[in-house]
């Protein structure tokens, strides 16, 4: 009785009757202007905004809790039940015709599919997709996550993770696109866009420097303006221009001495005013951490409750401390989310998720983004009429792939609800099974690598033995190092020693170091496979499909080549709210990845962009378009095979820039036929040859020369070619 009372004077504070929770009203459209399609989203947020009240207008600016939240305020909990399920939902204003906000993680894949019952495709990793260096593969990455989403009744992504590599330990590397600004933001762009374009509210974050878990709510990351604006918020600035987000997710960190989402810098000055997003900024969960500063600052909606931004921020507006006019600001960015996303228009219908359509995309993925770092001999591919037997070797190598996890972390199939924070999950696509497959003359044994003396026994007796090694990773920790897990070394060693003919395919969230590498014949990077893994691992295997991603990170020799000797941890005891140790970027500053190691002249295990194919490519004819506009050059298929090829161009700046390191500028996937040439000319943005000028506050070309360089990776740039900046 209570509840039901409760929830009726919270319904009516909303000002909403339940039978018109769902957004659906009696009123026809012609007593709603803002229904018109054809105004823009601009003029039918104000119209919509200048008949709200104020509750309703608080209503849309915080969170009303995670589905299966323990322990909410009884307002809260008494309207649980018009959740969808997901990570977090706010009213909308059914009066109006302004339906609820529903969203949830979708970093690789729509999350809590189990809790709900209801199912998920496992797209490869962010960070695999990334390798793939292929635009469309992230536009058809974001197009699956879109439907998706709209099947299971959410309208709005929690995914778009573009924070560069800064720290290869950082337990959320897979769910990112790499460590260079350009690659990680253009491919998160092109993936926001097309999710976006299935009628989502379309989101990027953690805005900004979220570059490690440890400590993430009292860290504070230092970082000089120029070093930043070249790094991490360039890729920022790329994916939002090129993705058109709806919403920014601020982060948990500060950001040299102010948190990310009461920062006004990176909020107000930057996204707001100079990058003039039209949309919505929403708080990480539990990062807001304060009412009229995070206002001020420009944050928008606070996530997943209202500790800052409900009853407070009534009494700030009240009060005078917060005006009318930016808490209309507020309020009119939500709507014009709602309206340029197409959620009004289009609102999500409930449906039966294509498992087999999520297949084909995440195996398709899958096959672009495998990376071939090692083929001794032509070890790969695998000829299914010559070799007579195989040894399968790794932990669960017989049923099953890892996967990422924490808020990224998609449901397996046969996965049952609850919580599975920091579990391992592991999606049933098996290697064993998919080898046996495209082997069917050949014998197919297995050891899980339990036991190394088991595993070097089926390795001695078979002609190839392959090795699924595995590192898991997950949001709330880091790596510790880049080791394998589990003895992996050991056995890899072991089973190389044993058979000269090893391979191993690594899943790994991240680099990983490889004291067996010289051992080894074949080492093919998988990253967290997708539902498909194993079937796209055995095609790249057997040749079926040729190689063609390149790494979108640095593979480190050793963690003592990085900018720190360990990941900055935080003091006892956690304090969310304070700022409680530092990390200092401006050690690498922009040079995050492979600028660092070049600056510092270290070498590395394998380069950033590299990854080699069973056909071999060479370039020819560079030419730089007028003021290094544009970079053209010829791409050859030298060998038998068909293939794609990744051609990618750098450029180094003048000396007077102070950056001793290149850059990547462009880049472009050309599918060529045995023998085949192609010409190609990519577009170069000026932005990504400028340094930022922090006195003059505009990105700036240094007057000199420019050297560019183009080649199949960071490390082999056969060609160069000049241009100069007056
Ligand atoms: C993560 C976000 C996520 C949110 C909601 C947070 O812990 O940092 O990426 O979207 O939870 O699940």
């Amino acid at each position: 009785m209570i509840k039901i009372a409760l929830r009726a004077a919270m319904l009516g504070m909303l000002g909403l009757t339940a039978l018109t929770v769902s957004g659906q009203t009696k009123t026809g459209d012609k007593d709603r202007p803002w229904m018109n399609a054809k105004l823009s989203p601009e003029r039918r947020a104000d119209l919509v905004l200048e008949q709200m009240t104020l509750d309703e207008k608080i209503g849309m600016l915080h969170g009303n809790g995670m589905a299966r939240q323990k322990h909410l305020p009884p307002e809260i909990e008494a309207v649980q039940d018009q959740s969808n399920g997901g990570a977090g939902f706010v009213f909308g204003v059914p009066r109006l015709g302004i339906p609820s906000i529903q969203m949830t993680d979708a970093a690789y894949g729509v999350r809590q599919s189990a809790d709900n019952g209801r199912y998920s495709t496992a797209l490869p990793s962010n960070l695999g997709s990334a390798a793939s260096w292929d635009p469309d593969a992230a536009c058809a990455y974001g197009k699956l996550i879109g439907d998706e989403l709209r099947m299971q009744g959410y309208n709005t992504t929690l995914g778009g993770g573009t924070n560069i590599t800064r720290e290869p330990r950082n337990g959320r590397t897979f769910e990112y696109m790499g460590e260079d600004p350009v690659l990680a933001g253009t491919m998160v762009g092109q993936r926001i866009r097309c999710e976006g374009a299935e009628y989502v509210i379309s989101d990027i974050k953690h805005y900004a420097f979220n570059d490690q878990e440890s400590g993430r709510q009292e860290v504070d990351a230092l970082i000089g303006e120029r070093a930043g604006r070249e790094s991490d918020l360039l890729a920022f600035e790329i994916g939002i221009k090129t993705g058109h987000p709806n919403m920014i997710m601020c982060s948990y960190n500060g950001i040299n001495g102010t948190y990310g989402c009461e920062n006004d810098w990176l909020l107000r000055d930057l996204v707001k005013g100079e990058w003039k997003f039209p949309g919505f900024i929403v708080s990480d969960w539990d990062a807001t951490h304060s009412t009229v500063k995070a206002s001020h600052a420009g944050l928008d909606q606070e996530q997943p409750l209202d500790l800052f931004y409900g009853e407070k921020l009534k009494q700030a507006v009240q009060g005078g401390e917060i005006s009318q006019a930016e808490l209309n600001d507020h309020v009119r960015r939500v709507l014009w989310a709602e309206f340029a996303s197409g959620i009004i228009d289009h609102p999500a219908e409930k449906g039966v998720v294509d498992v087999m359509h999520g297949f084909e995309v995440s195996q398709k993925v899958e096959e672009g983004s495998a990376v071939l770092l090692r083929n001794q001999g032509g070890t790969l591919p695998l000829d299914p009429q010559k070799v007579r037997s195989i040894a399968v070797i790794g932990f669960k190598a017989d049923t099953s792939m890892i996967s990422g996890g924490g808020s990224a972390q998609v449901d397996a199939p046969g996965q049952i609800g609850g919580t599975k924070w920091r579990t391992h999950i592991w999606f049933p696509t098996s290697p064993l099974e998919a080898i046996r497959a495209k082997a069917p003359g050949a014998t197919v044994s297995f050891s899980s690598g339990e036991e190394i003396r088991d595993a070097v026994a089926k390795a001695k007796s078979a002609d190839v033995a392959i090795v699924f090694a595995w590192q898991w990773e997950s949001e709330a920790g880091d790596l510790e190092n880049l080791s394998l897990p589990e003895n992996q070394d050991k056995l890899i060693t072991a089973v190389a020693k044993a058979n000269p003919h090893t391979v191993v395919v690594l899943e790994t969230g991240t680099a990983v170091t490889m004291p067996w590498l010289d051992s080894t014949s074949a080492v093919l990077e998988a990253w967290y496979g997708g539902s498909k893994g194993a079937d796209a691992v055995a095609r790249l295997l057997f040749g079926e499909v040729n190689p063609s991603g390149k790494l979108p990170m640095t593979f480190p020799q050793s963690e003592d080549e990085l900018p720190r000797k360990t990941v900055a941890q935080p003091p006892p005891p956690v304090t969310n709210g304070v700022l409680s140790f530092k990390v200092d970027y401006n050690i690498e500053g922009a040079a995050v990845g492979y600028k660092w190691y070049e600056s510092q002249k270290k070498p590395v295990l394998f380069p950033f962009g590299f990854g080699l194919s069973y056909t071999t490519f060479s370039y020819s004819n560079l030419k730089v378009g007028k003021d290094g506009e544009s970079v053209t050059v010829t791409v050859t298929n030298k060998g038998a095979r068909a293939g794609a090829e990744v051609a990618e161009a750098y450029v180094a700046l003048p000396a007077s820039a102070g950056e001793p390191w290149k850059r990547l500028i462009a880049y472009k996937k050309l599918e060529l036929a045995p023998g085949e040439s192609k010409t190609v000319t990519m577009d170069v943005d000026p932005t990504y040859e400028s340094i930022w000028d922090v006195a003059a506050k505009r990105w700036t070309r240094p007057s000199g020369e420019y050297k560019v360089m183009a080649g199949p990776s960071s490390a082999e740039l056969p060609l160069e070619a000049t241009f100069s900046v007056r």
